[in-house]
């Protein structure tokens, strides 16, 4: 399976770890070439670099950018991921409010979902997983596990199977609408982690 991450920052590396111990083809791309080459270098010998001017490619794109980003590289890109799996790990967040930036009834993932061509599948996951629990593999003893929302059966089962060959354990939490629950759930878990 050929994967694509986007984003050259901390899910970037995490998930990028996960993606190389389950024996993926990866492409770490990144707006500066450089630092995909830096990060695909510390994953190892076998993943590839390339700046997003290049152009995506894979089968599976993970998109690891902040959520404003992550809207304005899927728009601008959005013909070339046009049939392709891609998987929002975004947490729409304020920072300065802290309140989701979607309007109310909608998510994130469903906010992306927008911006695609039709046949394009979107998945929602990792969202709520804190990177060192997806570098670790475990979170208090027992295996981490991703949470995956999205309307594409086949394209979550897809997910699925390479999260649980990755080592962590993949848990289908229903269509992506249900980006809204993972997203509020998370907000509240970044509320907690800001007022320690
Ligand atoms: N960190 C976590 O534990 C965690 C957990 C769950 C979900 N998330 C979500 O994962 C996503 C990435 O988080 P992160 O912690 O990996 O952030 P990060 O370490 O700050 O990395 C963000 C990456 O996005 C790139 N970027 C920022 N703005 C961009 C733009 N306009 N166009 C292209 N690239 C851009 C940055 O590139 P530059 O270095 O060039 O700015 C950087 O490579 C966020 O949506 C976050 O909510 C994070």
């Amino acid at each position: 399976m050929n994967i694509a991450i986007i984003g050259a920052g901390k899910m970037g590396h995490a998930i990028g770890t996960r993606m190389v111990a389950a024996q993926h083809e990866l492409t770490i791309y990144d707006r500066t070439k450089e630092k995909a080459q830096t990060l695909a270098e510390q994953l190892g010998t076998r993943v590839q670099a390339a700046p997003l001017s290049q152009g995506i490619s894979g089968d599976v794109i993970i998109v690891a950018l902040p959520y404003a980003a992550t809207r304005e590289v899927v728009g601008a890109h959005a013909a070339e991921l046009a049939g392709k799996i891609v998987v929002d790990i975004s947490n729409p967040v304020d920072f300065q409010t802290f309140e989701l930036i979607p309007p109310p009834g909608s998510s994130g993932a469903e906010e992306i979902a927008k911006l695609l061509p039709q046949g394009t599948s979107i998945i929602k996951a990792f969202n709520s997983n804190f990177a060192q629990a997806i570098i670790d593999g475990t979170v208090n003893g027992s295996k981490t596990t991703v949470q995956i929302a999205g309307d594409d059966t086949k394209a979550k089962q897809t997910l699925m199977h390479i999260v649980e060959a990755s080592g962590l354990a993949a848990a289908d939490v229903g269509p992506l609408s249900a980006a809204r629950t993972l997203e509020k759930t998370a907000l509240e878990n970044i509320k907690k982690m800001f007022s320690q």
